[in-house]
């Protein structure tokens, strides 16, 4: 973008310059080679002063008014046109703070194609990586996809200086690794920025947001609302094994997909009605193992692994763990405890909440809530008496913080504005949060530390 503006100015700069000197010549060639040789009369004749001049009524009418007129056009320009220019001057720098929005995006969009796609999936949209877990001593312990975030709502829930901390430091042990040149890693800090400016473009709407978080509850109680509705269950089954069968009837085929459709929602419309129906603990639950949208992500051990296979026995090469079998288990059980439990909020990233930990920390749901709400900030401490130590790595749930301590370094700004002034919301509501809350405070998940595989 500014290379762009200067070779602009340079070009304007050039044909300035090309004009004056051409004319330069041009008066030259005529008065000093053509104009100046040939004496064309008498000095007294042709002299301009001695020729009789404008008679007193006309200096005094025609003359003087357009001297006045002349003077008054220039005042105008001054009293007016001036201040006109000086008006549009502030749409002319957002005009160029748009352009060099959209150079940015452009450029981010390169950047993260080339750097982070494979990961984060095409469009930011999340994916997976592989990745191998080893012990202590470097010695491998399993092979597993570690899912890498959908990066459509990181700007509602981290500041565009977390985000960049997290761009340049990455996000040891995971595999998300350090890209900033301050982390050793090879992108500038303008190439940073072009990353954040096209994550700020790629975010969802609120209603999206909302939307989603529905669709994330919709699908964890799917088995359980089916089970409960066997009727439409089997009809649901029915269709589907139609919409298989259809074969080349393409009027078969379209209303079998037709009735698929109307029963999904049918069962769309049952599961919402079942999650409002559930006590807020277990809704809470529902939203603290909601994916990139909730929790266990960070808080759960392994929440963010998938295993595949299995492959081959431990000891004798990589293990690759199945989730949730006999053989996940029977693996786990053989490594010695390499692998935590999936204690749900057992910690992982983010600390061990279960045991009491939370309770010690927040003595009152309110304080609870509204520390989810807006996460932590770098050396803000948090809890009863400040003792939570602030790292700027919890997201802030309940606000929009996208714009939160970004100074005026850098054109991204203004996410957390909307168009016609307003605050967008945060990523969950109030009454979200206050289901976490009752799921974080519950009996269930401060089981104590006696329970196998439980506790800090
Ligand atoms: C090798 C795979 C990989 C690559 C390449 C990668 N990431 Fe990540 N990234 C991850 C994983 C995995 C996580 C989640 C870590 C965790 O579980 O806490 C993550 C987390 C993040 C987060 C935090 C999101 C959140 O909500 O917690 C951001 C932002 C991010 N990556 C951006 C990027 C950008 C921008 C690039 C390209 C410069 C990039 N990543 C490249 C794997 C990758
Ligand atoms: C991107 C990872 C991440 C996600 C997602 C996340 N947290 Fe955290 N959380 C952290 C980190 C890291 C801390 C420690 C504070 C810090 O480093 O700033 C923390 C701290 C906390 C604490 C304070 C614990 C203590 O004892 O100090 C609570 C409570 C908490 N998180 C609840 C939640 C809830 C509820 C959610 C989901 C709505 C959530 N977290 C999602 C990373 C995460």
């Amino acid at each position: 973008m500014h290379l762009l503006a200067t070779s602009t100015q340079r070009n304007l700069g050039m044909a300035i310059a090309v004009v004056a000197i051409v004319g330069f010549a041009v008066y030259l060639i005529y008065n000093v080679l053509w104009a100046g040789r040939a004496e064309k009369g008498s000095e007294l004749d042709l002299a301009p002063n001695r020729k009789p001049y404008l008679s007193d009524e006309q200096l005094e009418t025609s003359k003087l008014d357009l001297a006045l007129v002349s003077g008054l056009v220039t005042l105008v320009i001054i009293g007016v046109a001036l201040p006109l220019y000086w008006l549009g001057e502030p749409g002319r720098q957002q005009g160029y703070l748009e352009y060099s929005r959209e150079q940015f995006t452009g450029r981010g969009a390169g950047l993260y194609e080339e750097s982070c796609s494979s990961c984060h999936g095409g469009g930011g949209l999340g994916g997976t990586t592989d990745h191998t877990i080893a012990d202590d001593n470097g010695n491998f312990v399993a092979a597993i996809k570690w899912e890498a975030p959908a990066l459509t709502t990181t700007l509602y829930r981290f500041s565009e200086e977390e985000v960049r901390h997290i761009l340049d430091y990455g996000r040891p042990p995971t595999p998300m690794q350090a890209w900033g040149l301050p982390g050793g890693g090879p992108l500038t800090s303008q190439q940073v920025d072009e990353l954040i400016q096209y994550i700020q473009s790629i975010q969802l709407s609120p209603e999206q947001v909302q939307g989603e978080v529905m669709d994330g509850l919709v699908a964890q109680v799917r088995s359980d609302v089916r089970a409960a509705n066997p009727e439409l269950a089997a009809r649901l089954d029915a269709a589907a094994a139609a919409v298989a069968t259809a074969g080349p009837d393409e009027a078969a085929a379209e209303a079998a997909a037709r009735e698929v459709a109307a029963l999904e929602q049918e069962l769309r419309e049952a599961s919402e009605q079942y999650i409002r129906s559930l006590a807020p603990a277990d809704r809470g639950e529902l939203l603290f193992d909601n994916g990139v949208y909730g929790c266990a992500r960070c808080h759960t051990p392994r929440d963010s692994w998938q295993f595949t296979g299995p492959e081959v026995t431990p000891g004798a090469g990589p293990v690759v763990l199945e989730r949730g079998s006999g053989a996940e288990a029977e693996t786990i059980a053989q490594l010695g405890g390499l692998i935590p439990a999936d204690i749900s909020g057992g910690g992982g990233f983010g600390p061990n909440l279960t045991n009491g930990a939370t309770l010690r920390q927040f003595d009152s749901a309110e304080g609870h809530a509204s520390f989810i709400a807006i996460g932590s900030q770098e050396g803000v401490g948090y809890g009863n008496f400040g003792q939570g130590d602030g790292g700027g790595q919890m997201p802030a749930f309940g606000i929009c913080v996208g714009d939160r301590d970004s100074g005026e370094r850098s054109p991204i700004y203004g996410f957390c504005i909307t168009e016609d002034g307003g605050t967008r919301p945060g990523m969950l509501t109030d009454a979200q949060i206050a289901d976490i809350v009752a799921y974080e405070r519950s009996e269930e998940f401060n089981l104590p530390a006696a329970v196998p595989g439980r506790g800090s």
